[in-house]
């Protein structure tokens, strides 16, 4: 029994000291009895993340922060404690308090952070995690009482949870630098706004800077070259029933993902190229001036490709033409016929009902409301608009609903890519002039546009039959995207200029997918998206696959598919993978994307 004892402890030495001497002498967690000083750190247990003192460039003070383990702090740091509060020299501390809180001390003993929750017991500790996450547990039943997670500082990391609560207030957010070199709180925040369909905004002192436009239950209306690559993330923004939206981002463990707010107002996007051994960014916000909030003021339009910018809806005029013609923008415009119900309002003559003038590839105004009861269709949208006399827009977005817009419309934006449409309330007498003059147009667009989509689905199904047997018999014939350039304004200029075509095989038989994947078998499943799990397949003639079969529960019609499979192959990013094509059978829908061995793929699928 006694030898039994022995062996068991000297196993346990020999394996602390062998595992101490890998991983230097570094622990996890602080405890009342071990506290952090200047020049020790503290380390993940899958040796990922670290915290410990460092100083930003060009600083000389101290801070106690967390960033990746294996990357040099000065970079890359991903949460600071006493922010606003730095220590002067080397002789900072971090430990738990008398009263069981996590404190920064100087050398003189003062507190310069605190954790500042109320606990009950001092017996607390702080465990550094492996999602990057600092979590203090305190009582017999180690109860979490705070973590890193709630109290972020200018840096999104998978797995933490950014909300904010309608009805309270209350919000998660993330607080700028001031700038590279001074971690203290800047003019930035960014965090979830609550109010009508929830977005993602960007503060400036407490203003609105930019906004990503309402999330439509799969994607960002105003972001539309990110739709993609959250789409292949798991990125959701979830209501949790009790006013609470939480966005939340599930990626591949294995890669280094995050958001950073930076101290001019950016929002970048954000992964570590492990064969650069760099930061590499796929995606930032704001990109153009009409990204800024309010650029053309209430009722106004920005198109970066245009010049000027800013524009009146159809209907309105500028409030000040002096201003407006100089440049300044952010008065906006007025509307030039009152609306019906105003007329009736004022007994005035009643006239003809308002109608609407659709805009097309839109980011819609701030503030949506959503309305449940008039979700069915885009008609029902626009019906329930015109019985609503403070409706002035709406807009039905497939396979979500009807959004309606009350008071001033603000911070609209013409895309030439993505976006959905916008339509604009109009007295009657303002539509006429615009319909008669379009009519003709429309119709002749309307026939040459019906004939060629009906040979083209006569094509495909006609091709579609004559291949039934062999796969192969289709490959040489390609459909092909005209690649636009605007994408890449999006996405900064990173794609390459020689790829401007790309070549579809767009249909795979589902039978094909299915014995690629060991039908669709649980071993084949690489992850799981947010709009579907990806597996990963074979095909006959030995072409290693990516399948993403898209889950039917999430609403995706036909429509959209056929949307990501048309912006997909415009798109070549080196983030993206390589779409080469669709199945749609039934009740299946999936997009079959070329397979990339290891961390590319992993990189591309999740982030
Ligand atoms: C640090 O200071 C040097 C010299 O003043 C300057 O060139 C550099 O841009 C600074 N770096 C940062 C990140 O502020
Ligand atoms: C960090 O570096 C150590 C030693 O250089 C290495 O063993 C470990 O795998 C690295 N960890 C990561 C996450 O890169
Ligand atoms: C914890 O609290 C007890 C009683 O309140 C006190 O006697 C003890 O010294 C405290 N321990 C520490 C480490 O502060
Ligand atoms: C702790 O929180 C209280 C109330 O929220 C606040 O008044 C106090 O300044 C905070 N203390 C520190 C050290 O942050
Ligand atoms: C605010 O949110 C934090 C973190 O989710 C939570 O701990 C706190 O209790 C909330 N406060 C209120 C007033 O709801
Ligand atoms: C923050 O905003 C204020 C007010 O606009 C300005 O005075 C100050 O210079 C800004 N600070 C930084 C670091 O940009
Ligand atoms: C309604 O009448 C009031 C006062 O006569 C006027 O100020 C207002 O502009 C009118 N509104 C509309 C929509 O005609
Ligand atoms: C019109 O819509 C607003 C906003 O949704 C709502 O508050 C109001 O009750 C509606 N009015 C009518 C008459 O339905």
């Amino acid at each position: 029994m006694a030898l039994g004892n022995c062996k068991v402890a000297v196993a346990l030495l020999l394996f602390l000291s062998c595992s101490s001497s890998f991983y230097g002498d570094a622990r996890d967690i602080i405890t009342p009895s071990q506290p952090i000083k200047d020049q020790e750190a503290i380390v993940s247990a899958g040796n990922k993340f670290e915290l410990g003192f460092f100083s930003p460039v060009n600083s000389t003070y101290r801070y106690v922060g967390i960033w990746y383990s294996n990357i040099s702090a000065e970079t890359q740091v991903l949460w600071v404690a006493n922010r606003n509060k730095p220590i002067t020299d080397s002789s900072g501390m971090m430990k738990i308090s008398e009263d069981g809180n996590l404190v920064v001390l100087n050398g003189q003993g003062e507190v310069l952070w605190s954790s500042n929750v109320s606990i009950g017991f001092n017996q607390s500790t702080a465990q550094l995690t492996d999602d990057g996450n600092l979590v203090m547990k305190a009582g017999p039943n180690g109860n979490l009482v705070w973590q890193t997670f709630q109290q972020p500082t200018d840096t999104y990391l998978p797995k933490m949870r950014l909300s904010a609560n309608a009805r309270t207030g209350n919000k998660t957010l993330l607080m700028s630098w001031r700038s590279s070199s001074d971690p203290s709180v800047g003019n930035f925040s960014a965090g979830v706004n609550p109010l009508g369909i929830p977005e993602l905004f960007i503060w400036y002192n407490g203003h609105p800077f930019w906004r990503s436009g309402p999330w439509v239950g799969q994607n960002f209306i105003g972001i539309p070259g990110m739709s993609i690559s959250v789409y292949l993330s798991g990125f959701t923004l979830q209501d949790e029933g009790d006013g609470t939206f939480t966005m939340s981002l599930i990626v591949d463990p294995a890669s280094r993902f995050k958001y950073v707010l930076t101290s001019h107002g950016k929002f970048k996007e954000q992964y570590w190229d492990y064969g650069k051994q760099g930061w590499e960014y796929t995606w930032e916000a704001p990109s153009t001036d009409c990204d800024i909030y309010g650029k053309c003021g209430s009722f106004g339009s920005c198109d970066a490709q245009n010049s000027p910018i800013c524009t009146c809806l159809k209907g309105f005029v500028a409030k000040n033409q002096d201003e407006w013609n100089k440049g300044i923008w952010t008065s906006g415009c007025v509307r030039m016929t009152s609306l019906q119900c105003d007329r009736i309002q004022n007994g005035s003559q009643v006239g003809k009902e308002d109608g609407f003038k659709k805009l097309e590839m839109m980011k819609v105004p701030a503030f949506a409301e959503y309305w449940s009861y008039a979700s069915s269709s885009e008609q029902e949208c626009k019906d329930e608009c015109l019985r609503n006399c403070s409706c002035v827009a709406c807009s039905y977005y497939n396979g979500f609903g009807c959004m309606a817009w009350t008071g001033n419309l603000i911070d609209i934006q013409k895309f030439s890519e993505g976006g959905t449409d916008l339509n604009i309330r109009l007295a009657s007498t303002e539509l006429v002039a615009d319909n008669k003059r379009n009519m003709k147009v429309i119709i002749s667009m309307a026939v040459i546009v019906g004939a060629i989509a009906i040979c083209i689905c006569v094509f495909l199904s006609w091709k579609w039959m004559a291949t039934h047997r062999e796969r192969k018999l289709i490959s040489e014939e390609t459909l092909s995207f005209k690649t636009r350039e605007a994408q890449e304004t999006v996405f900064d200029g990173n794609s390459p200029e020689n790829v401007k075509e790309v070549k579809l095989e767009p249909l795979f038989k589902l039978k094909i997918l299915e014995t690629a994947t060991n039908n669709f078998d649980i071993s084949k499943k690489l992850g799981q998206g947010g709009f579907g799990a990806v597996y990963r397949g074979k095909l006959p003639d030995g072409l290693e696959i990516a399948v993403k079969r898209l889950s039917r529960t999430s609403g995706q019609g036909l429509e959209e598919l056929m949307n990501e499979v048309v912006v997909i192959s415009k798109l070549q990013h080196r983030n993206l993978v390589r779409l080469l094509g669709c199945c749609v059978e039934g009740e299946e829908m999936m997009l079959v994307y070329e397979y990339l061995p290891n961390k590319s793929l992993d990189a591309f699928l999740f982030g």
